[in-house]
């Protein structure tokens, strides 16, 4: 919408320096939500009143126990509605609110001088443009600044209030209480030489032993231990493969093309061909890396992600989504600051599209604790509409192990011990990656923590938990049971037994070999296993859409019962973190490399496809 600019600002600079003119409401205000601002955060001053902000409003949704319902039925590899995904319209009318909910907003909204409402195709989402003292009125609350450890600052609030009659039909409107902004799971030793992990072992197999460098993966390794070699793309045309940016990352072309010259030649028009959105102001760019964007440092993760997917799953056409709102440094406090919420921004915009790919890898993620139940929930929600409509969305687990080292802490004032997990990986309706090393046998990724130059570096290992929010779902209910009974009263009280576990699979995520900046080096982390995932699935689902089937779509419920099968279990590692050896990795399921890793002959056979 546009916000009746001039006049209205005025008015609520105005009103700000007087007393605040009256917000109209039926019913009077009672606080909606209060969230601990996370640890990593201080406390700056007042946000600039003037700054503009883009309230998102999550309306109470229609029918989300229907989506839910139909969403499973179409993912069940033994219901009669297997792969019959939704269209954008059908979810989109599945969802809508009620008709009293939208009035009941609106109604508010007007009275209060908020003319132009923007509504989402399926009205469950508002957005509203507006300064963000006028906000402030409006859910009675303050804007503060604060700053993450890393430099970055945001404008948020602890807590915010509403009409009480419009509680039940608001779920949660943002930027207000969420401080997800979700880093790059990138454990970017970009500046430290590789080293050989102690267990290493030279691989039996001599195909493998031939092409795969412990210190320096390639494609060409990837594609021999996966066993996605020698298979040629048969439904291009008809498949496609997305990715996404945030926080000003942008994948480089040169780059890009440079590393395909190198690892997998046949593919480097990708390196031009690659299409890129921009969402809300996202950047954009087809040349190098400026010397300015070198010195912020910028785009390892999303050269990685470029890098990753277009050297396995070329000829597969990819898409890469950039969402804005997030500048990646502001050093000054008196720069203008950052007010948007750049995930609700991406997922609300992909579901306004009608035509979505197959397949979505993200490689960014936080820590659960650090963002609001009302926020994950409603987020978790979108994805699972995105899934409805028959698409994977893969995110990687995390690149601390159980939470990292000295940092496993509740932020709710008690500072109580425990692991911390991550969300989306959390969320039940992604599929989550963690990350392998080695190669014969594969084991989990971990590297310790260490002291670099006088800099303690934390260590790497691949991203394990339980979801303190979201409840174990049905299809992960066997196996994950059984590995909580194993460990019997191990850890008791440090995490929930009854949580979503996490990851699902995984994939090696250890010194990709990458260009970035023009140069060749090594990054490690489940940002890297994740878009390798991701291109190898891409390649499974051109083979089904090349026998005139569906694409996987929601992957876990067939992952489960069924694709298990087609991953080579892991079965040497722990997931570290937290201070303590951590879950061990162990036959079958396990909370830190999930089933293990990709076979893709396997997985494409279980599929369904035929005449591989
Ligand atoms: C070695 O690995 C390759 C590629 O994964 C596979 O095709 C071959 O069968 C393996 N050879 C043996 C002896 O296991
Ligand atoms: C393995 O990769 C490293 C870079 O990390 C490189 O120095 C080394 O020469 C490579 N080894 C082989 C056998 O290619
Ligand atoms: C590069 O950064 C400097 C210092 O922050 C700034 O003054 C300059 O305008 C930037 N140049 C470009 C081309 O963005
Ligand atoms: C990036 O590459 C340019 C051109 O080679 C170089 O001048 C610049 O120093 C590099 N930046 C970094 C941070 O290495
Ligand atoms: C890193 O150095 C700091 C300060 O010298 C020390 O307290 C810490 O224990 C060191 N950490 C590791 C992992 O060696």
């Amino acid at each position: 919408m546009r916000f009746l600019a001039s006049a209205l600002l005025g008015a609520a600079i105005a009103a700000q320096a007087a007393v605040a003119s009256p917000i109209r409401a039926r019913s009077p205000y009672v606080m909606k939500e209060e969230h601990y601002a996370p640890r990593e955060y201080t406390k700056l001053d007042r946000a600039n009143g003037e700054s503009a902000v883009h309230l998102q409003i999550g309306l109470k949704q229609g029918n989300m126990k229907e989506l839910i319902r139909h969403l499973h039925e179409v993912s069940d590899p033994d219901h009669e509605r297997y792969g019959q995904h939704l269209s954008g319209d059908e979810v989109d009318d599945l969802v809508r609110p009620k008709k009293e909910t939208s009035e009941l907003v609106e109604e508010w909204l007007r009275e209060n001088g908020v003319e132009d409402i923007g509504y989402n195709s399926a009205k469950d989402w508002i957005t509203i443009h507006l300064p963000i003292e006028f906000a402030e009125r409006l859910l009675d609350t303050e804007y503060h600044n604060y700053k993450h450890e890393d430099g970055h600052i945001i404008a948020r609030t602890t807590h915010w209030s509403l009409p009480r009659h419009l509680h039940a039909h608001i779920d949660t409107i943002q930027p207000t209480t969420s401080f997800f902004r979700g880093a790059a799971n990138a454990a970017t030793w970009v500046e430290m030489a590789p080293e050989v992990p102690a267990s290493y072992k030279k691989p039996s197999n001599g195909s493998i032993a031939a092409v795969c460098n412990v210190t320096s993966v390639t494609p060409e390794c990837f594609a021999t231990l996966y066993q996605t070699k020698g298979y040629h793309t048969k439904a291009s045309n008809k498949n496609s493969i997305g990715f996404t940016n945030y926080l000003g990352e942008i994948p480089i072309r040169p780059d890009t093309e440079l590393f395909l010259k190198k690892y997998r030649p046949e593919a480097v028009s990708s390196a031009k061909t690659f299409k890129q959105y921009s969402i809300d102001g996202g950047p954009e760019q087809d040349g190098p890396l400026t010397l300015n964007q070198s010195l912020e440092d910028i785009s390892h993760e999303a050269n990685l992600d470029v890098q990753a997917i277009s050297g396995i799953s070329w000829k597969t056409p990819i898409f890469s989504y950039s969402t804005g709102g997030q500048p990646p440094f502001i050093p000054d406090p008196a720069t203008p600051t950052n007010t948007n919420e750049p995930y609700l921004t991406w997922v609300n915009w992909l579901l306004q599209q009608r035509n979505i790919p197959p397949i979505i890898s993200t490689s960014y993620g936080e820590p659960e604790q650090s963002i609001p139940p009302s926020y994950m929930e409603r987020v978790c929600n979108q994805f699972a509409m995105v899934g409805a409509r028959g698409t994977t969305l893969f995110f990687s687990s995390g690149d601390r192990g159980l939470g990292g080292t000295n940092t496993c802490y509740t932020n709710d004032g008690t500072n109580t011990y425990k692991f911390i997990p991550d969300f989306p990986a959390s969320c039940p309706y992604v599929t989550t990656v963690g990350a392998t090393m080695n190669f014969q046998p594969e084991e989990s990724a971990y590297r310790p923590s260490r002291n670099v130059s006088g800099v303690f570096r934390d260590l790497y290992a691949s991203g394990s938990g339980f979801s303190d929010y979201f409840d174990r779902p049905a299809w992960q209910d066997n196996v994950v049971s059984e590995y909580v009974d194993n460990l019997g009263d191990l850890y008791d009280g440090l995490y929930n037994k009854d949580g979503r576990a996490y990851p699902d699979l995984a994939a090696q995520g250890l010194y990709f070999a990458y260009f970035w900046n023009g140069t060749e080096g090594t990054i490690s982390g489940t940002s890297a296993s994740t878009p390798l995932t991701a291109g190898i699935f891409a390649l499974v689902n051109d083979a089904l859409l090349a026998s005139g089937k569906k694409q996987l779509g929601f992957l876990n419920p067939w992952l489960y019962k069924k694709g298990y099968k087609g991953l080579t279990d892991i079965t040497k590692g722990y997931s570290h973190g937290c201070n303590v050896e951590g879950f061990p990795v162990t036959e079958g399921w396990d909370p830190i490399t999930g089933f293990g890793t990709p076979d893709f002959p396997k997985l494409v056979k279980l599929a369904g496809a035929h005449g591989y």
